[in-house]
Formats: C-alpha cells, sequence, structure tokens
C-alpha cells in the first residue's frame, strides 16, 4: 500500500500540554502537542492497552492510566523496558489539519 497523509483532527483540537486520541484505519493513535509541536505514537499501551492519550503527560513523556509505564511522545520508547515500545508515528501540520503518514 502507498504511503499517504491522513487528516485526523484539526490542530486546534489538542491544546498545548494535552493529548487526543485519533482513529486511522481502525488503530488508535495518541497525537500530544508539546510547546505546539505535535507527535503522534500508538494509542494502546503495549502493556495491556491502556487508553494511552488518558494518562499524565509531563513534557513529551506520557505516562500510561493502567498500570503507569511511560513512553515518550518523541521517539515511541518506553522508559520502563522490558515493556515494548509503542510505534512511533510521523505527524505533520497542513493549513489546520492534522494529518498521520499511513504505511
Ligand atoms: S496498560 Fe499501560 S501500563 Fe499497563
Amino acid at each position: 500500500m502507498a504511503e499517504e497523509w491522513v487528516t485526523v483532527a484539526k490542530s486546534g483540537d489538542v491544546a498545548e500540554g494535552q493529548m487526543i486520541e485519533v482513529s486511522l484505519d481502525g488503530k488508535a493513535i495518541a497525537i500530544a502537542n508539546v510547546e505546539g509541536s505535535y507527535y503522534a505514537i500508538a494509542g494502546e499501551c503495549p502493556h495491556q492497552g491502556g487508553p494511552i492519550a488518558e494518562g499524565d503527560l509531563e513534557g513529551t513523556v506520557v505516562t500510561c492510566p493502567w498500570h503507569t509505564f511511560r513512553f515518550d511522545f518523541k521517539t515511541g520508547r518506553t522508559l520502563d523496558p522490558p515493556i515494548g515500545n509503542c510505534a512511533k508515528y510521523e505527524i505533520r501540520v497542513s493549513g489546520d489539519d492534522l494529518q498521520v503518514l499511513n504505511r
């Protein structure tokens, strides 16, 4: 399948310091706005599927609300190995749209 940028939200939908969850082809994706920069990682925690976007965000690090394992939005990597990493997605702003690269 060819890669394509898919509009998943408006940039105004996610306030600075906040996260939202969007859906891309049935997959949950968590988007964070950190000081005006947007980041996207898998929205389901690799531990037991907790909702990443409902966790606590500190800088680019999110703490899963279920069992408090942490992930960095910059890389998707966990700060608490051996818990797995979250898939990282490319994200861009196009006009007012937030677009994620679907591959
Ligand atoms: S489901 Fe996220 S830490 Fe357990």
